[in-house]
């Protein structure tokens, strides 16, 4: 690994260092001012559903202690925080009525966030759809896509000015093939052909909410976050090769194609169950909308084996704690990939806004030594700089996640924080890895030499 100074001195000026969290996960506060429930609510607290029996219902406690979560993100000397939005804080029933103590709540974040000179990333939706909708048929209700442009316009109406960015949905793969592909997440369906439909709602949503957004606010940076990976075939055979190039198209270009391209992936398309498929006239119009950012979220990669048993990689860097293979090159080959295929056509520039690593992590006193993250992160620092020196137009980076918290179906069990959280007396804790970070960025800034 290069030392760190040198690594900092790899990005550009102006490149923006941040960290990322996301509603459900540490808001808690699940039945305080006037909030309704959401799909993750119900979710968690159906049996069986949840690793630890957990849910999101106190969480990081952070609708009480935002201010505290500012001030450790000041402390660490970042420019950024990309949080999401309950929409069912905002919106109870996920139409009609705005809750203002709800609205407030925001407020008073981009408010501490202002007043530290941290810019504020919006992600409107981030997994935690209103029970309400759901009790409607959820995403597989074409609706619900019209009711979310209505609430993304509400937001950049009464926020826009203040936000660095906004983000329509994190991670839309994820909502259709984990919540009704195969039912890990919520609301729990196993339908693999429902999936489909439900990514198509997504999007559609996605295209509608921008158009809506862009009429409320001409200024606001509008974007979406997607979770992706590069495919690579276990061997050369010709089996391996062809599933790889499926994964990569059902899963990266089924989502960047319509977004970028204005029709879904032909190479898809041909392979899917269509029969209960539906895109009305129009659709693909709307979803083709020009952004001003695109958000890459990276983990790992997809290996694809077609043997019995599959093959595994020979994950050399070993895995998380999650069981995810620590690949950090995917992450240049990714971006490098999808700017060749896509930088003609309108692709904007790129934040990283997830990227991070559970770990096992140990409190040795008032200290934990996360040395696995710090390695984590200075490796897959390296490949942003690999892809930015490759040409790739990368802004930003945001750590996932600022503080340990409600990490969905595995609950309390998978730490990925830069700051530990002791979830008995809510005291926060900085891991060896924020101490790094905060060194790193000051490097960056030639604050020290
Ligand atoms: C991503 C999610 C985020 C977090 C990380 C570990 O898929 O967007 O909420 O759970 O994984």
């Amino acid at each position: 690994m290069p030392e760190q100074t040198s690594l900092a001195q790899q990005f550009p000026a102006g490149f923006v260092w941040g960290v990322a969290t996301s509603a459900y996960q540490i808001e808690g506060a699940a039945n305080e001012g006037g909030r309704a429930p959401s799909i993750w609510d119900t979710f968690s607290h159906t049996p069986g559903k949840i690793l630890d029996h957990s849910s999101g219902d106190v969480a990081c406690d952070h609708y009480h202690r935002y201010a505290e979560d500012v001030e450790h993100i000041s402390n660490l000397g970042l420019d950024a925080y990309r949080f999401s939005v309950s929409w069912s804080r905002v919106q109870p029933d996920g139409s009609g009525v705005w809750n203002e103590e709800g609205m407030a709540f925001y407020a008073r974040l981009i408010s501490a966030l202002a007043k530290k000179n941290i810019s504020a990333h919006m992600t409107l939706y981030h997994w935690d759809l209103p029970q309400a909708l759901q009790e409607q048929g959820g995403w597989l209700n074409r609706d619900t896509a019209d009711h979310f442009a209505r609430y993304a316009q509400e937001m950049a109406a009464r926020f826009g000015d203040q936000l660095a960015s906004i983000a329509t949905h994190n991670e839309p793969w994820c909502t259709a093939n984990l919540g009704y592909g195969n039912g890990q997440f919520a609301p729990g369906v196993k339908d693999e052909v429902a999936a489909l439909q439900v990514s198509h709602h997504l999007l559609l949503s996605h295209g509608l909410a921008i158009q809506a957004m862009r009429r409320q606010n001409k200024k606001a940076k509008l974007g979406i976050v997607l979770n992706q990976w590069t495919a690579d075939p276990a061997t050369e055979s010709e089996s391996d090769c062809a599933a790889a190039a499926w994964e990569y198209a059902r899963s990266v270009q089924w989502f960047m194609d319509p977004i970028f391209r204005g029709h879904y992936p032909a190479l898809a398309l041909a392979k899917i169950d269509q029969s209960r498929f539906v895109v009305a006239p129009g659709d693909l119009e709307a979803i083709h909308q020009p952004l001003d950012f695109l958000g890459v979220n990276y983990y790992f990669r997809a290996y694809v084996s077609t043997e019995t048993p599959p093959r595994l990689p020979e994950a050399k860097l070993g895995l998380s704690d999650m069981g995810w293979e620590i690949y950090p090159e995917g992450l240049s080959r990714l971006l490098i990939g999808i700017h060749e295929e896509y930088k003609d056509l309108g692709l904007p520039p790129i934040y990283i806004t997830e990227n991070g690593m559970a770990v096992a992590d140990q409190l040795d006193g008032e200290q934990i030594h996360d040395s696995p993250r710090i390695d984590y992160m200075q490796r897959h620092f390296h490949e942003v700089a690999k892809a930015i020196a490759a040409g790739v137009n990368i802004k930003g980076f945001f750590y996932w996640s600022l503080l340990d918290n409600f990490e969905w179906n595995s609950g309390y069990l998978r730490r990925f924080g830069l700051i530990y959280v002791d979830y008995v007396s809510q005291r926060r804790i900085w891991k060896d890895s924020a101490i790094w970070f905060k060194g790193f960025v000051q490097k960056f800034r030639g604050l020290v030499a």
